[in-house]
């Protein structure tokens, strides 16, 4: 009875609002109602063959084509909102928005592959069990692992850049899921290989001993060696970088989702022990949890977006009080989100859900800014938690 409990009352705790504060059905209720609304403006500001990206200085949409590594996040978006309101006209343009992508999956000169294809053809399979769908996920997957070097342990992230040799940055771990779920669709378990060797090696040469991650690790492609630690998206080489600290929490969380490895879990709660205590009151971290501008800083929804998705996920993997502690978290960040501070107003925002994300600050580009992927981990995290309490 008391394990029984300790699963139960943290998912009740949950459900019960304050007197005054709106539940969280009715939240979710308005910001899928708002997101089938925004996302179907942004397709008619799209032109042919684009992909949204975020928004200029001007209000302008800026839009890509489908090799910027965010192509697949408005398809996934569309798929999800599909999901939760079973809007046909939705499915449509989800299933316009998807097969845009279907070059990528011979695609062997980056990493993100993942991300592309499993937000995209990964929720419309899992939606419709469209086999085109499931082709294309296990030849993205095998394009993905083209990119494995034995010696190293880990996929390359990047072809280009600076001195890199190898160059391996935190967000990959992010792709892995792409070759987990291929390898459960195709059977060929080389797959399932590549992403535990890669899990592992980064656990090894990412992470410092309080849990936080560094952004790059450059290898000897001939050693495996690690030549440099750095960063290219954060405050400083030894700062905790906010999307990367979130793309390990979900990544290990997803890691074990898969193979049930307690090794995973534990990176995923050490992750997660490190980052709670320096969130600010409201859920939503700066844009670097040691920026020297704390508090006037910026923040990024994306980070907070991703973290709630992860923690409602995690939060089904322990028990009692960690698992409430988890799943309030994601609450909270959940509930800023849904704020008119952080969410879009009917029409505004060239169609895009939430508005503060924080792409790249020392590169300058896409500075307190709309983010595809913002939106989609937002409207993920908000199906997980429903999913969670209807249970
Ligand atoms: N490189 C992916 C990101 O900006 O998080």
């Amino acid at each position: 009875m008391r394990r029984l409990l300790s699963i139960v009352m943290p998912v009740c705790a949950a459900l019960l609002s304050c007197a005054g504060q709106e539940s969280m059905e009715t939240l979710t209720d308005r910001v899928f109602s708002r997101a089938a609304d925004q996302l179907a403006l942004l397709d008619s500001n799209l032109g042919e063959g684009e992909c949204p990206r975020s928004i200029d200085s001007d209000g302008n949409l800026v839009a890509s084509d489908i090799w910027w590594w965010c192509s697949g996040f408005y398809p996934g978006s569309l798929w999800l909102v599909y999901e939760y309101t079973g809007d046909e006209g939705i499915r449509t343009l989800a299933e316009k928005h998807t097969s845009m992508l279907d070059t990528l999956q011979y695609r062997t000169n980056d990493h993100d592959v993942g991300f592309q294809l499993n937000c995209s053809y990964g929720n419309g399979f899992r939606l419709t069990g469209n086999p085109e769908y499931r082709e294309i996920l296990c030849n993205g997957a095998r394009s993905l692992a083209t990119r494995f070097n034995p010696v190293v342990g880990c996929t390359r992230s990047w072809d280009h850049g600076r001195t890199w040799k190898f160059p391996v940055i935190i967000d990959n771990m992010m792709n892995l899921e792409l070759l987990l779920e291929a390898a459960e669709l195709s059977g060929d378990d080389s797959l399932r290989e590549v992403a535990e060797s890669h899990a592992m090696t980064t656990m090894k040469n990412h992470y410092r001993p309080d849990g936080s991650s560094f952004h790059l690790v450059d290898y000897d492609p001939g050693t495996g060696e690690v030549r440099g630690r750095q960063t290219v998206q954060g405050f400083a080489d030894w700062s905790a970088w906010s999307r990367g600290q979130a793309w390990g929490l979900y990544a290990y969380t997803m890691m074990y989702r898969y193979t049930g490895k307690d090794t995973y879990l534990e990176q995923a709660r050490k992750v997660a022990d490190y980052l709670l205590p320096r969130l600010p009151e409201d859920g939503v971290p700066y844009w670097d949890y040691d920026s020297d501008l704390i508090p006037e800083d910026y923040r990024d929804a994306s980070a907070g977006a991703v973290m709630a998705s992860a923690l409602v996920e995690l939060s089904t993997f322990v028990q009692g009080e960690k698992s409430a502690g988890y799943l309030g978290t994601a609450e909270k960040i959940i509930r800023t989100l849904a704020s008119d501070e952080y969410l879009s107003a009917p029409g505004e925002e060239c169609g895009f859900l939430l508005k503060h994300s924080v792409g790249n600050k020392p590169g300058n580009v896409e500075v307190d800014v709309p983010l595809t992927y913002a939106d989609y981990y937002f409207l993920e995290a908000l199906l997980r938690y429903s999913a969670l309490v209807s249970k």
